[in-house]
């Protein structure tokens, strides 16, 4: 294995290290072709303007992919778009519209609740079925008339990390391609979403130049029982993503939450040793973060803010911060992914984890 991991300690290091590779590889497609439907396979050019509504379902990671995708597919195609956790989806007497496209999110594509919902959207009536995967010819793109494949290379360390934010930009084309067809993306758009892809691997390779500053604030968290993560927007999926993350390989009991909904009850957890996490970018919430960060540091919570060079943020007592690249738009949700990644990938180092394979998890979910 050691060879397999050049200068890394584990693969999940190296799997976040390879992420500006694994996204330039996955758009490349989109550069050159541009928004079109074949990027989702041959069937797509007739499918997609006859699509009214996206339903989205997955597991895990995966379906914090789809939340973000939510954002995205409702503010750039213009139809409906629910997000459903796969496992949850297939036992219950669900709605379905026949022209809502059925999109399931699998890194391995053999996750069996995500497989197990797709049959059962199809047995509801749903016509038509995109598969996102990671694993080439596996059962759920098998089982799937239209397909998209990122380009994330193998993952093997359980945390899944740049199949999220393959996943994340592979759903955003979807969007994109989407809006065209529908009329309501100018060339204009396209050619500044193109551009902002373009630029996206260089800004992940901003963001994971932070690593030294990550890991400084790591012992600050490894000592602690909680952790709170906040977002708002598109960053909320974000920060479920960043929980995820540390309860997954640290054991450290993580909770993510739109940071609007403080008031509503988890403010009450709020003390000294309630390390709180900010993903405040600098978008239209910006200063509604902020005041929401001050309702945290009155109680005496300590702020760890990843916020981007351009929101003017300088550390001050109990608020720590550090600078993720300019502002990138609408794609900033996935240069947001790997500063909460890179945190958890320390925070559990220091506690001394198996980070690769932590207990009772497995990389692959084949059995309910
Ligand atoms: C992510 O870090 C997890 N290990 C897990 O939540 C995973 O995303 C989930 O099991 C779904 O897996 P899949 O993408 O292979 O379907």
């Amino acid at each position: 294995a050691s060879l397999e991991l050049g200068p890394y300690s584990h693969f999940m290091q190296k799997e976040i290290h390879e992420q500006p590779k694994a996204l330039s590889d996955t758009i490349e497609v989109v550069l050159d072709d541009g928004f079109v439907p074949e990027l989702f396979g041959p069937a797509a050019a007739n499918v997609l303007p006859q699509l009214t509504g996206v339903k989205i379902l997955a597991c895990g990671t995966s379906y914090y992919a789809g939340l973000t995708a939510k954002y995205w597919i409702e503010s750039i195609a213009g139809v409906v778009c629910d997000v459903e956790i796969a496992s949850e989806y297939r036992y219950r007497d669900a709605y379905a519209d026949p022209n809502h496209l059925v999109v399931t999110i699998s890194q391995s594509g053999e996750t069996l609740d995500t497989m197990e919902a797709l049959k059962y959207a199809k047995s509801l009536g749903h016509q038509h079925a995109l598969s996102i995967c990671n694993v080439r010819e596996s059962a759920i793109p098998r089982a799937s008339e239209l397909v998209f494949y990122t380009r994330a290379g193998a993952e093997i360390g359980v945390a899944s990390t740049k199949a999220f934010t393959t996943q994340l930009v592979s759903l955003f084309a979807l969007a994109v391609t989407l809006g065209k067809v529908r009329g309501r993306v100018s060339a204009e758009q396209e050619a500044q979403y193109l551009d902002e892809l373009r630029h996206l691997p260089g800004s992940v390779q901003h963001a994971l130049n932070l690593e030294p500053q990550i890991k400084a604030w790591s012992s600050q968290f490894a000592a602690k029982n909680d952790a709170l993560f906040l977002g708002r927007g598109l960053h909320y999926p974000i920060a479920l993503e960043g929980a995820l993350k540390l309860k997954e390989i640290s054991y450290i009991h993580a909770e993510a939450y739109p940071a609007g909904e403080l008031k509503h009850g988890p403010l009450a957890l709020v003390d000294e040793n309630m390390p709180v996490v900010v993903i405040a970018p600098n978008d239209v919430l910006l200063e509604k973060v902020k005041s929401n960060m001050q309702e945290v540091r009155a109680r005496g919570g300590e702020l760890f803010v990843f916020a981007d060079a351009d929101s003017h943020f300088v550390d001050s007592d109990g608020v720590h911060v550090i600078r993720t690249p300019r502002h990138v738009g609408v794609l900033s949700p996935i240069v947001h992914s790997i500063p909460v990644q890179i945190l958890a990938y320390h925070v559990a180092l220091a506690r001394g984890t198996d980070v690769d394979k932590p207990r009772n998890l497995a990389k692959s979910v084949t059995v309910e």
